[in-house]
C-alpha cells in the first residue's frame, strides 16, 4: 500500500465509526413504523420499494385477528441478566431485536457482583413459585424403579389444584372456556427463570459431579428426586445381550475407550468421542460473556444427553425471537432416535447427522458463534456422531411383544386395562403408535384454549417407549410425573376418564 493512502483510509474509518455512534436516534427502532416520507428523507435508511399492503389487514376475519393479540400484553423490557416474569406465557408479540451482542451490559466484576446479589433473591422466588405450582412431597410409586434400578419413580399428580377446587375431576368436567375464564388450568407453561439471559441450566446432580457448570446467576428449579437417574444406563441395539454397557458410570472422555473398545466400530468410537468433546456456547466459553465464574471449556452433547439419555438440563428452544417467546425445552433422551424423522420439539430437524452439525449452542445466533469460538464441525465428523446416536437403544420392556402389545400372560389386569384404554377410550394411540410409540408428526394441542396466554403452536409427539425414565414430561417439563401427564391429556383432550382409568393408563406406560 502506498503511504499516501493511509491517512485517507484512517479518516474514512474514523468517519464511519463516528457515524455509527453518533446517530442511533436516526436509526429506526423496531417498534416505530416509519412513514414513506420519513424513509425518503433518511439518508441512513435503505431505499425500498413501497410494496403492497392491505390497509384492512387487521380485520378480525384474517386468521386470529386483532382481538386475539389484544388479549396479550406486550413484553416488559429486559436485557441480559434482567429478571423476567415467571408467567412469561401471558405476553406475546414482537419485541426488541433479533440480534444480540457478545458484550456484557457492564464490566465483568460488576456482572459477577450483580449476580451474587440477584441470585439468592431470584432462587428464593423461583422456589416459592415452583412450590405454588407443584407439591414436591417426595412420594414415590412403591417399588417401581427406573431402568438402571437405582432411582424410584415418583407418584403424582403433583400439580397443585387451584384454590377452591376439590379434585382434578372437578376441573375435567368443565368446558375449556370455563377453565380459561376462571383461571383453573393446572398445567400452564413453565418459563426459564431468567428468560433474557436464558441458555443451559444443569440439575443439581450434574453440578455436583461437574462444578464447572454451576451458573453465577441461577440454578435448576426441580428437586433431583423428580429428574432422571444419574448416571443412567446405556443400551446398544448392537449388543442387546449385554444390557447396560455403562457399568453404572458416567461415560466421559477419560473412560469411553475402556467402555467401548471391542464393542464399537472405529466410526462409532470416533462419533462417541465427538459427542463427549466440549465446545464453547453463548454463555459457557472463555470470554467474559459467560455465566460461570471461571472461563469454561464449554459443554459437550453428552453433558445434557448423559450416557445417550438425559439429565433433564433445560434450555430455551433457539427458534424464535424475542428471547421471551422461546419455549423452555427439557433435554429429550437420544434413546431410539434411530426410529425418528422429526427431531426437536419445533425445528423439525430430519436427521441425527444434521442435528450434530447444527445443534444450537449459540441460541440460533451465528454472530455469537463467530465471537465466542465456533463449533464448526465437519460433516464427516457429524456423520460419525450420528452413527453412534443410531445405535442407542430404548431400555428393555420385557412385557412388550414384537407387535407393541403387552404379553397377556405377563401383564397385570390393571396394565391390560390401561393398554385397552390407550388404544380405545383415551385415544392415546391416535398419536402414540409404532415401535417408538410416536406418529412422528407435530400436533397443535391448542392448549391455549385453557388459559389466557400465547399459543405455543404445533409440538412434536414425543415417543413413549422407555417413558418412565424421562421425567419431567412435555417439552417444558410442566408435568413432573406420569400421573400429571395423564391429568394433562384428560383435560386437554376432554376425555372424562375416571380416577381408576387414569391410574390404569399410568400402570400401562410404566411397561413401555
Ligand atoms: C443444554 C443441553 C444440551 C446439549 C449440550 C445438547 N443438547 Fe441435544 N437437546 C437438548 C434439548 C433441550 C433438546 C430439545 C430441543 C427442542 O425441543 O427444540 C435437544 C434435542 C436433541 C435431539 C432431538 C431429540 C428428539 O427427541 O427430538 C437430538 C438428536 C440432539 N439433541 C442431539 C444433540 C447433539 C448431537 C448434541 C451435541 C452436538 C446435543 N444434542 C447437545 C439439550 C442439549
Ligand atoms: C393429538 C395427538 C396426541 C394424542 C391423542 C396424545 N398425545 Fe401424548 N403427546 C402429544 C404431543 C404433541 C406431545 C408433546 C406435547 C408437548 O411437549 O407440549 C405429547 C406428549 C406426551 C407425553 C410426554 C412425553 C415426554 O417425553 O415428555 C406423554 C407421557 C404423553 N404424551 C402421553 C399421552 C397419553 C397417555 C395420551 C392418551 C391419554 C396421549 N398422550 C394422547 C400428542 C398426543
Amino acid at each position: 500500500m502506498k503511504p499516501l493512502y493511509l491517512p485517507l483510509i484512517l479518516t474514512l474509518l474514523a468517519g464511519s465509526a463516528t457515524a455509527q455512534t453518533d446517530s442511533p436516534a436516526t436509526v429506526p427502532s423496531s417498534t416505530k413504523e416509519w412513514t414513506a416520507a420519513e424513509n425518503a428523507d433518511n439518508p441512513l435508511y435503505l431505499k425500498q420499494s413501497p410494496g403492497g399492503r392491505a390497509d384492512d389487514y387487521q380485520r378480525s376475519d384474517y386468521g386470529l385477528g386483532p382481538n386475539f393479540i389484544d388479549r396479550l400484553p406486550p413484553y416488559p423490557p429486559g436485557g441480559k441478566g434482567v429478571r423476567t416474569p415467571f408467567d412469561i406465557w401471558r405476553y406475546g408479540g414482537k419485541a426488541g431485536s433479533s440480534f444480540t451482542t457478545p458484550a456484557l451490559p457492564m464490566p465483568w466484576d460488576e456482572w459477577v457482583s450483580f449476580h451474587a446479589r440477584q441470585k439468592p433473591e431470584l432462587m428464593k422466588d423461583v422456589r416459592d413459585y415452583m412450590a405454588s405450582r407443584f407439591d414436591f412431597s417426595g412420594k414415590s410409586m412403591g417399588d417401581h424403579q427406573m431402568s438402571g434400578g437405582r432411582k424410584a419413580i415418583m407418584a403424582g399428580p403433583v400439580a397443585r389444584l387451584p384454590e377452591g377446587v376439590a379434585s382434578f375431576d372437578a376441573i375435567a368436567e368443565l368446558s375449556a372456556t370455563e377453565i380459561r375464564d376462571r383461571d383453573l388450568f393446572p398445567y400452564k407453561p413453565l418459563a426459564h427463570p431468567l428468560q433474557t439471559t436464558a441458555h443451559m441450566v444443569f440439575p443439581d446432580s450434574w453440578i455436583k459431579a461437574h462444578p464447572e457448570h454451576a451458573r453465577i446467576d441461577m440454578d435448576h428449579d426441580f428437586p433431583d428426586a423428580y429428574l432422571p437417574e444419574f448416571p443412567p444406563p446405556l443400551f446398544l441395539t448392537t449388543h442387546k445381550e449385554l444390557g447396560d454397557v455403562s457399568g453404572g458410570r458416567e461415560i466421559t472422555l477419560g473412560n469411553y475407550w475402556d467402555i467401548f473398545e471391542g464393542l464399537l466400530t472405529p466410526e462409532q468410537m470416533e462419533g462417541v468421542k465427538e459427542l463427549l468433546r466440549p465446545s464453547p456456547t453463548t454463555w459457557f466459553n472463555q470470554t467474559h460473556h459467560r455465566v460461570t465464574l471461571a472461563p469454561s471449556a464449554g459443554v459437550s452433547c453428552m453433558d445434557c444427553h448423559v450416557n445417550g439419555h438425559t439429565n433433564a438440563a433445560f434450555e430455551l428452544a433457539p427458534d424464535t425471537r424475542p428471547n421471551q417467546t422461546r419455549l423452555r425445552v427439557d433435554t429429550p433422551t437420544m434413546r431410539g432416535n434411530y426410529n425418528m424423522m422429526q427431531l426437536s420439539s419445533k425445528r423439525s430437524v430430519r436427521s441425527m447427522d444434521h442435528f450434530s452439525e447444527i445443534e444450537e449452542y449459540f441460541d440460533g445466533d451465528p454472530g455469537m458463534m463467530q465471537h465466542i469460538g465456533p463449533r464448526g464441525v465437519q460433516r464427516s465428523v457429524t456423520n460419525r456422531m450420528g452413527d453412534f446416536n443410531a445405535i442407542i437403544d430404548f431400555p428393555p420392556a420385557p412385557k412388550l411383544g414384537p407387535l407393541g402389545k403387552l404379553f397377556a400372560d405377563q401383564a397385570t389386569e390393571q396394565e391390560l386395562r390401561g393398554e385397552a384404554l390407550f388404544h380405545g377410550k383415551a385415544s392415546c394411540s391416535q398419536c402414540h403408535y409404532g415401535p417408538a410409540f410416536t406418529d412422528d408428526y407435530m400436533h397443535d394441542l391448542q392448549v391455549e384454549r385453557f388459559y389466557k396466554g400465547r399459543p405455543e403452536g404445533p409440538i412434536k409427539t414425543f415417543a413413549l417407549r422407555g417413558i418412565k425414565d424421562s421425567p419431567p414430561y412435555l417439552h417444558d417439563g410442566r408435568c413432573p410425573t406420569l400421573h400429571d401427564a395423564v391429568e394433562f391429556f384428560n383435560i386437554v383432550l376432554e376425555l372424562k376418564l375416571s380416577a381408576q382409568e387414569r391410574e390404569d393408563l399410568v400402570a400401562y406406560m410404566l411397561c413401555l
